[in-house]
């Protein structure tokens, strides 16, 4: 069983939770994941390690409840146990002193960005953080961000809170300005963020790397539930990534397959929430 020390309301609909995971917290790297399990009978979930603390033997997860058992987990207090985690499961950021990098962060997104961020700021390269989301209620950690950013822009969609607009409009302007200074392009958000970030970096030839959300069932690359295709290649999110050359990601493979379960999804916030009483969902 693995307690949950201690838990932050960021939002309506997105949480953070430390949790007591030693042998975890003390082989995790940047850019990797743990699944989740509530209880006995509970669906397994991927949530990505959004830090670690090796001294005390945690592990930090940051999350949006979107469905059934996102909305559950939120629902948990410290002292609370989960029934497992596994991890840490995927492959590690390739991190580099690459020179000048930029991290785009979107929603969600900015959790798993941040211990890749931080890794690559240690590493001696020149940080460039560009954070956004919907509204301002949205954002977090932008302190976090900022204290380990040689510069960042923070952007909301609707005005709210610093630039008006999506990320993809600084990306743009300092790839423009950057004059081929720009090294590596990190973009972790929704799945239509990332597609678009990539196709802003494809246009000036900068390395961009993703992290792709595929839906997952074992995470050990056996089910074949987090399927993608890249360059006309068939991968496993969970074992060959979830990082991949947002280059070459087959984007309408992977939008299509987000919502192959909507309408289960639909059915078990229902059920669930008709039996807890809870508001439904956070998005
Ligand atoms: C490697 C990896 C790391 C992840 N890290 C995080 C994280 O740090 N924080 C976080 O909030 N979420 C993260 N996710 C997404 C998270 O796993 C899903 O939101 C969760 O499984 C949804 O479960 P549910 O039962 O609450 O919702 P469901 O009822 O299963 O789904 C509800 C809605 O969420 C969408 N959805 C389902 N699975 C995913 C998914 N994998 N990605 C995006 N949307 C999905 C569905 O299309 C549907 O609209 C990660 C996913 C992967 C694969
Ligand atoms: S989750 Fe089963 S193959 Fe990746």
């Amino acid at each position: 069983m693995f307690e949950i020390i201690s838990r932050e309301i960021f939002s309506d609909s997105t949480k953070l939770i430390i949790v007591a995971a030693p042998d975890i917290a003390r082989k995790a790297e940047a850019g990797q994941f743990v699944i989740v399990r509530i209880s006995e009978e509970g669906e397994r979930i991927p949530l990505t390690i959004a830090d670690y603390d090796r001294d005390s033997g945690t592990i930090t997860l940051v999350f949006q409840e979107v469905g059934k058992t996102t909305i559950h987990l939120g629902t948990l207090k410290a002292g609370e146990k989960l029934v497992s985690v596994t991890g840490p499961l995927g492959c590690a950021s390739e991190i580099r002193n690459y020179g000048k990098v930029i991290c785009v962060g979107g929603g969600v997104g900015i959790a798993p960005l941040f211990p890749i961020a931080r890794e690559l700021k240690a590493a001696g390269n020149y940080l460039i953080s560009i954070i956004g989301a919907r509204n301002k209620s949205l954002l977090f950690w932008e302190d976090r961000m900022r204290d380990i950013s040689d510069e960042i822009i923070v952007c909301t969609d609707d005005g709210s809170y610093g630039q008006k607009g999506v990320v993809t409009i600084p990306l743009k302007e300092k790839l423009e300005n950057g004059n081929g200074t720009i090294k590596r392009v990190w973009a972790i958000g929704p799945p239509i963020m990332m597609k678009y970030c990539a196709a802003t970096t494809h246009e000036f030839d900068t390395p961009t790397v993703v992290s792709l959300n595929s839906i997952m069932v074992d995470g050990t690359g056996m089910c074949g539930a987090c399927r993608i295709d890249i360059g006309g290649k068939t991968m496993f999110s969970c074992v060959d990534g979830p990082e991949f050359d947002g280059h070459e990601v087959d984007w309408n493979l992977v939008l299509s397959r987000q919502n192959i379960y909507l309408e289960e999804e639909k059915e078990a916030v229902g059920h669930y929430c008709g039996k807890k009483g809870c508001k439904g969902l956070g998005r």
